[in-house]
């Protein structure tokens, strides 16, 4: 069975379009998001066009800032102190990757960790490895949190679940949010031994390594819930390419309990929970 993620988003949109009106009329805030893109990567502009579509649909006010590559790291520091102190931005977001001669972690240190719609900033992370209620949570692993609960229901107590992967986008703070979750964790990365006997102990499997394909229907226990966060573009004859994930959909599928598709699974709840974290800034901050 198919975890629809498109569908889910869509869901989650239309609820906080609802709690975005509702604190406009109660408290008269309108939640703002503003997203920084340093450069012209082509995957990072279509990223962004699609936040600020989504931004504004809920009824939140979206600002992009466009920034030519070469652009000094102390200017876009001083951007960022700028949209720190500007009460009408509830939420930052700085694209990434960004260009080598910018110190990526400096930049996510310079954001107000309250702005930290990203919930990359070191007080959001050290927040929520404590169990810390009032952090912000990355977007990706939030979604993956959500779908799998949309097929297996809130309760996820005593699973073991299995993530590939240790990044710290998805990978860490997805299993820290499992371990929350009072399921059993294993994070398994390149140096796993035997990882597709790991992977096959798994009641929750999530593949977030960035290598398509990699995951085969013998990694995976018969019922289990696969969540594949890979966004991999794989050439075709066409010249066009494919999008696939980290696992191998057509001999994972009739093996899962359910698995998350690619594309329509993990991406798009990305961008809602990017939406979730701007309200639930703006309400706590505004
Ligand atoms: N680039 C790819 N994914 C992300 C993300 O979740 N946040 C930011 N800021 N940049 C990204």
């Amino acid at each position: 069975m198919n975890i629809d993620g498109k569908a889910l988003a869509q869901e989650l949109r239309d609820t906080l379009t609802i709690e975005v009106k509702k604190l406009k009329d109660e408290r008269n805030i309108t939640p703002g998001l503003t997203v920084v893109l340093v450069g012209e990567d082509p995957a990072s502009q279509v990223y962004v066009r699609n936040k600020v579509r989504q931004t504004q649909e809920v009824g939140m006010i979206s600002n992009k800032i466009s920034l030519p590559v070469e652009t000094p790291q102390q200017a876009l520091l001083d951007q960022l102190h700028v949209l720190n102190n500007d009460p009408t931005v509830h939420g930052i977001l700085v694209q990434l990757p960004l260009p080598s001669h910018i110190d990526e972690a400096l930049v996510i240190e310079t954001i107000a960790p309250e702005k930290d719609v990203d919930g990359f900033h070191p007080i959001n992370s050290g927040g929520l490895c404590n169990g810390d209620d009032g952090a912000l949570v990355p977007c990706t692993p939030q979604g993956c949190i959500l779908l799998a609960k949309k097929h297996l229901g809130d309760n996820l107590s005593g699973k073991h679940a299995v993530v590939i992967g240790r990044s710290n986008i998805v990978g860490k703070p997805v299993a820290l949010l499992l371990l929350q979750e009072s399921c059993t964790v294993t994070i398994a990365h390149s140096r796993t031994q035997n990882l597709p006997a790991l992977c096959a102990q798994a009641d929750i499997l999530v593949a977030a390594v960035g290598r398509p394909e990699m995951v085969k229907s013998e990694w995976v226990k018969p019922g289990a819930t696969v969540i594949d966060v890979g966004i991999n573009r794989i050439p075709t004859e066409d010249g066009k390419g494919r999008l696939v994930g980290d696992v191998d959909y057509a001999d994972v599928q009739p093996v899962a309990g359910a698995i998350t598709p690619v594309p329509g699974g993990v991406g798009p709840m990305t961008i809602a929970c990017l939406l979730k974290n701007t309200l639930e800034a703006a309400r706590r901050f505004g």
